[in-house]
């Protein structure tokens, strides 16, 4: 991705996509410094796999506990990441976390919409907010000019079922009334982190991941994790200023709003 190395943080880190993401990373040429690989229980048995890699690149891979629907868990892996990267900050700010629920209209309860939104929108809003300073000091420690994932990031990882473009076509082969709105309002959010913070060189971009083969998507999906993750970093090595705010799938195809 990168000729300088550079620092990386991922939510939901521990297993699906964001464990992917983990792996691919680390094996690229000496191209991330830090990786900081966020989940909610980093001793627990869905974190074995993470912690096998941790060991193997004990130099990289930094795990850091965070459950992204708990501010007070963010503002410790805030502090955490803070002690690593010191005044270089933090590059690029991955956030995979996301949990999805099946509801219809009719199904779909106050609580179930109120749940999901605490993860998906509501988390990446807390993350954004709490990891501004760090992403601010990597925008202002970076030589490069312009906007990059290299430099200052947040890539938000949101779905194709948020789009209101589709939804016509996609709602009755997959309802998810509560998860479709959450990564609607996740969309909405990273625009207005991308406006609001344009001056500050910090670049912001969602990613539809493809259907992909994990506990969430299934194992009807199209894509294997591998595939998707291979070509969603190839989509982020590309991003520059005049993609911010933009949303792509894992083939870099713009996907309609
Ligand atoms: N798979 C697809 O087809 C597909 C399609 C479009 C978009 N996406 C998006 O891609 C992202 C990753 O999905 P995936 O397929 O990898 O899903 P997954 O296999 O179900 O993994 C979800 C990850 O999110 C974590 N997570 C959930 N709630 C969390 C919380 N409160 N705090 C911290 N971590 C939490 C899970 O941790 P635990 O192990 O602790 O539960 C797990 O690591 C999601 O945002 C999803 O919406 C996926």
């Amino acid at each position: 991705m990168a000729a300088e190395a550079v620092s990386v943080l991922i939510t939901g880190a521990n297993r699906g996509l964001g464990l992917e993401m983990v792996r691919q990373m680390v094996k690229g040429p000496g191209t991330v410094a830090k990786l900081f690989a966020c989940c909610r229980d980093p001793d627990g048995p869905k974190a074995k796999d993470l912690q096998t890699l941790a060991v193997k690149y004990p130099n990289i891979i930094r795990i850091v506990r965070m459950d992204v629907s708990d501010l007070n868990s963010i503002k410790a892996g805030v502090q955490h990441v803070a002690s690593v990267v010191e005044k270089k900050g933090l590059n690029l700010l991955i956030n995979n976390a996301g949990i999805l629920s099946k509801s219809t209209l009719c199904d779909c309860t106050p609580e179930d919409m109120q749940n999901v939104f605490n993860t998906n929108v509501i988390g990446p809003m807390n993350i954004i907010k709490e990891f501004l300073p760090l992403l601010h000091s990597a925008a202002k420690a970076s030589k490069m000019s312009g906007m990059s994932c290299k430099k200052a990031a947040v890539v938000n990882i949101s779905s194709g079922l948020g789009s209101m473009g589709l939804v016509k076509d996609t709602y009755g082969v997959f309802p998810a009334v509560s998860y479709r709105v959450s990564k609607a309002g996740l969309n909405m959010l990273a625009l207005c982190a991308a406006a609001e913070l344009k001056s500050n060189e910090i670049l912001f971009s969602l990613l539809h991941p493809g259907w992909v083969r994990t506990d969430m998507g299934g194992e009807e999906g199209e894509i294997d994790a591998s595939e998707s993750v291979a070509g969603m970093l190839s989509v982020m090595a590309t991003l520059t200023e005049k993609q911010s705010g933009d949303f792509f799938d894992y083939k870099g195809e713009v996907v309609p709003w």
